[in-house]
C-alpha cells in the first residue's frame, strides 16, 4: 500500500482503514455523493475556485466523528509532532461587484420584450421569464462574508482533522493551538469556527462560548503573511494593476468559445446579443453556483448551460487564476516565499525541541487564507503545473490539463504539513518525516512521487526557496534608471 525506502517499518493497514478508502480517491472527477439534480451534478465540477468542497472532495464521510484512519497517514512506528494547516475560507456571498452584475442581468431580463408568445404556446419554457422571475436575493452587505453553509464547512473540517489526528487535537494540546488569519472577515470568520468544532468535539453537546472564553492563544491577523499579494510592490504593478498582465483573460472573452456561448444565451433568454458580454455570462454561471452552494438550490440559472457550456466558462476562470496566481508570472508565486518559509520555521522549530526532548511549543497551527494565498503557494512548491502555459487559444489542447482551480482550491481547500518523528526500524535512530496533504488526501511529494518524505530530504528540495528567497528583493521593482534623463 505504502510506497517507499524498504528499510522503514510500514505500517499494516489497520481494520478501521476500510472506513477511509474513500478517501483515496484522487483528486479527479467525484461521483457525487448525493444523486440530486442532474442538471447540478453535471455542472457542479466546472465551479472553479467556487466549488463546494464536498464536490471536490467526494470521499468525505458523512460522519466527522466516526474514528477515521486514512491507511496512506504513517503510524505505529512514527507519531505525529506538529501539524501546520494552510485553510481558504469556507463557502461565501458573491462580492458586492459580482451582485452589482448579476444586478445589472437581472434587469436586463426583467427590460427584455420577449420577440413573441410562441416558446409558451408551444410548451417550450420561456427561461428568460424564469430568470426574471427568481429572486435576486443578494445584497450589497453580503460582500463576499462567510456563509451560514462555510461555518459548517469549518465545523466539519476541524472535527475531522481532529479524529484524524487525535493527540495533536487533543484537549491537553487545545492551549498551544496558534490561529493565524487574513484580515477580511470571512477568514476571521472561519478561524472561529474552526474553533467551535474544536469545541464540539471536546464537549459534545455544549453550545459553544465565545472565542475570547476558549482557553486558546487569541487568533492573530497577519496580512504579511496571509495577504502577502497585496504586500509585493512588483506583484501589484507589474500584475495586478497591469491592464495588459491579463491579455489571455480578456482574448478568450472575446475568443470563439465565449462567442458561441454569447448567441446561445442571447437566444435562449430573448435579449439582445450585444447587450451581453463574457462578464455577464460569467456572474450568471457563478449565481447557479452560489444559489447551490449558499441556498442548496437549483437556480434557473444552471438551467442556462449545458456542460460543454461550463467548461468553457470553467477554463476562463482557470486562465485568469493562471495568470494572476499561478504559473503566468514568476512573481506570482514567489511573492508566497515568506509564507513557505513561515511554515518551515514552524516545522524546524518543532524538530529543534523533539531533539532537546522538550515538549512541542505549538503542536498545531492554523492559517486562515484565500485561494489566493493557496495558489501561488502550489506553485512555488510545483504542483499542477502544465507542460504548456494556459493560453487563450489552446482551451482544447487544454482540456486534460493538471491546473482546474475547482480540484485544488474549492471552498475550505485546505494544505496541511504534517512532521512526524519516527524510529527507524533498522537502525532505531530517530528521524524526522513529513507528509502533505492538499484538502485532505495525501500530496505526493514533488521531488519523489512518494506519500512520505524525510524532513531533511523536503528541505533540501527547495533549499533555493528556502534559503534564496527574499521577498523584500522578489518584489522589488526593478530601478528604473532615469538619470540620463534628469540631466
Ligand atoms: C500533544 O501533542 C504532542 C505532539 O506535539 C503529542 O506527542 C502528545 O501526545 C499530545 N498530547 C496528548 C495529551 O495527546
Ligand atoms: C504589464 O504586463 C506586460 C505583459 O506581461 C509586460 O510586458 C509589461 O511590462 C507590464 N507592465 C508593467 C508596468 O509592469
Ligand atoms: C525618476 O525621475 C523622477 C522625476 O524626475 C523622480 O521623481 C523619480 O524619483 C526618479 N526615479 C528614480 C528611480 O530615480
Ligand atoms: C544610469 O545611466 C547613466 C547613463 O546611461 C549611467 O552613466 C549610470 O551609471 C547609470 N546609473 C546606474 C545606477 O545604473
Amino acid at each position: 500500500m505504502l510506497r517507499g525506502p524498504s528499510s522503514f517499518l510500514w505500517v499494516p493497514v489497520p481494520p478501521a482503514a476500510a472506513l477511509a478508502v474513500a478517501l483515496l480517491s484522487s483528486l479527479s472527477h467525484c461521483s457525487f455523493l448525493e444523486p440530486a439534480d442532474p442538471v447540478i451534478s453535471s455542472l457542479s465540477p466546472y465551479f472553479g475556485t467556487k466549488t463546494r468542497y464536498e464536490d471536490a472532495n467526494c470521499g468525505l464521510l458523512r460522519d466527522p466523528e466516526v474514528p477515521r484512519r486514512d491507511p496512506e497517514l504513517l503510524e505505529d512506528t512514527c507519531t505525529p509532532l506538529q501539524l501546520v494547516a494552510l485553510i481558504r475560507h469556507g463557502t461565501r456571498y458573491p462580492t458586492a461587484k459580482q451582485i452589482r452584475k448579476l444586478r445589472q442581468l437581472h434587469g436586463l431580463l426583467q427590460a427584455r420584450r420577449p420577440r413573441d408568445d410562441r416558446a409558451d404556446a408551444v410548451g417550450g419554457r420561456d427561461l428568460g421569464a424564469a430568470l426574471a422571475n427568481w429572486p435576486l436575493w443578494y445584497a450589497d452587505w453580503m460582500d463576499g462574508q462567510l456563509v451560514e453553509k462555510g461555518r459548517e464547512d469549518m465545523r466539519q473540517l476541524a472535527l475531522r482533522l481532529a479524529s484524524l489526528f487525535p493527540a495533536l487535537f487533543s484537549h491537553e494540546n487545545y492551549s498551544r493551538l496558534q490561529l493565524v488569519t487574513s484580515s477580511k472577515h470571512r477568514c476571521v470568520e472561519s478561524g472561529v469556527a474552526f474553533l467551535k468544532g474544536l469545541w464540539q468535539h471536546y464537549h459534545p453537546g455544549l453550545p459553544p462560548p465565545d472565542v475570547a472564553d476558549m482557553e486558546c492563544n487569541p487568533p492573530r491577523i497577519n496580512d504579511k503573511l496571509m495577504r502577502f499579494f497585496d504586500h509585493c510592490e512588483k506583484f501589484l504593478t507589474e500584475v495586478e494593476g497591469n491592464d495588459t498582465a491579463l491579455y489571455h483573460v480578456e482574448a478568450f472573452k472575446t475568443g470563439p468559445e465565449m462567442q458561441n456561448i454569447l448567441k446561445k444565451v442571447a437566444a435562449a433568454l430573448q435579449v439582445p446579443f450585444n447587450s451581453l458580454n463574457a462578464d455577464l455570462i460569467q456572474v450568471a454561471f457563478f449565481t447557479c453556483s452560489f444559489d447551490l452552494a449558499i441556498k442548496g438550490v437549483k437556480s434557473p440559472w444552471c438551467d442556462v448551460f449545458d456542460t460543454d457550456d461550463a467548461k468553457v466558462l470553467e477554463y476562463l476562470n482557470d486562465l485568469k487564476q493562471y495568470w494572476k496566481r499561478g504559473y503566468g508570472y514568476t512573481i506570482n508565486s514567489r511573492s508566497s516565499c515568506t509564507l513557505f518559509q513561515d511554515i518551515f520555521q514552524h516545522l524546524d522549530k518543532a524538530v529543534e525541541q523533539k531533539k532537546r526532548s522538550q515538549p512541542v511549543s505549538s503542536p498545531v497551527i492554523l492559517q486562515f487564507g484565500h485561494a489566493e494565498t493557496l495558489l501561488p503557494l502550489l506553485s512555488l512548491m510545483g504542483y499542477f503545473k502544465d507542460k504548456e502555459p494556459l493560453t487563450a487559444y489552446n482551451y482544447k489542447e487544454q482540456m486534460h490539463r493538471k491546473f482546474r482551480s475547482g480540484h485544488i482550491v474549492p471552498y475550505a481547500s485546505n494544505l496541511i504539513f504534517v512532521l512526524y518523528h519516527c524510529k527507524n526500524a533498522k537502525t532505531l535512530k530517530e528521524e524526522f518525516r513529513v507528509q502533505i496533504l492538499l484538502n485532505e488526501k495525501v500530496l505526493p511529494l514533488a521531488h519523489s512521487q512518494e506519500t512520505v518524505s524525510l524532513y531533511e530530504d523536503l528541505k533540501n528540495h527547495y533549499k533555493d526557496i528556502l534559503q534564496s528567497c527574499n521577498t523584500g528583493e522578489e518584489c522589488k521593482l526593478p530601478k528604473v534608471n532615469n538619470t540620463s534623463d534628469e540631466l
